[in-house]
């Protein structure tokens, strides 16, 4: 089941008709969710990167997205999540895998979020994909703090090939913004 739905996933660029259904999928990250402006703000953002996950045979539908940020050395998850329904089926680790494979096309030294101390399940998904506990950041949220959660990446690990869905290393390396 896992692994079929797997297949299925794509990772494609953030569409203005997109943003209700988005907004939609946020009530499930508690005081995490982002509101419209929140999402506005972040899609002006320079050097981010928002990305929309649906399956293959309805890419108008989102089931999940990840906004990351390029800072220097690093990137930034600054949200990932997947639609309540979908959950537990392998979503959230295909989105980290291709969060880490497009800081590596950037060349970062590390990938990094900042997690809420009550959320285990994000604590759980980080730690399976090789991030570890840094730093606690206090009052992070609006109630609690929250934990950085960060992965060194090794650069002289495999060698991926570039696919179309890393434009923003390719836009990087001409200075362009890298928003999709
Ligand atoms: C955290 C989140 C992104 C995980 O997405 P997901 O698609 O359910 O994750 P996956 O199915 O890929 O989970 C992979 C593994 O991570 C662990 N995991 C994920 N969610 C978990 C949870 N709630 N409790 C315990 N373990 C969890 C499990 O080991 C899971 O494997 P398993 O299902 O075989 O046991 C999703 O729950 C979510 O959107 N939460 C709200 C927003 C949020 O917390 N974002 C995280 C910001 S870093």
């Amino acid at each position: 089941m896992r692994a079929s739905l797997r297949t299925e996933l794509l990772d494609r660029a953030y569409l203005p008709a997109d943003r209700s259904a988005l907004l939609d999928l946020e009530p499930g990250a508690g005081e995490a969710a982002w509101n419209a402006g929140q999402l506005a703000y972040f899609l002006e953002q320079e050097r981010a990167v928002f990305r929309v996950i649906v399956r293959r045979r309805d890419v108008a539908t989102p089931i999940a997205f990840y906004a990351i940020q390029h800072h220097d050395d690093a990137l930034f998850i600054a949200n990932l999540m997947v639609e309540r329904q979908w959950r537990r089926q392998g979503i959230g680790s295909f989105a980290l895998d291709r969060i880490v494979r497009i800081a590596r096309k950037l060349d970062c030294e590390r990938v990094f979020a900042d997690v809420q101390e009550s959320n285990l399940g994000a604590q759980i998904i980080c730690r399976e994909h090789q991030f570890l506990a840094t730093e606690i950041c206090p009052r992070h949220f609006a109630s609690q703090d929250g934990y950085r959660m960060e992965r060194r990446l090794d650069r002289d690990d495999e060698s991926l090939p570039l696919e179309a869905s890393d434009e923003a290393a390719q836009q990087r390396q001409s200075g362009k913004r890298i928003v999709p």
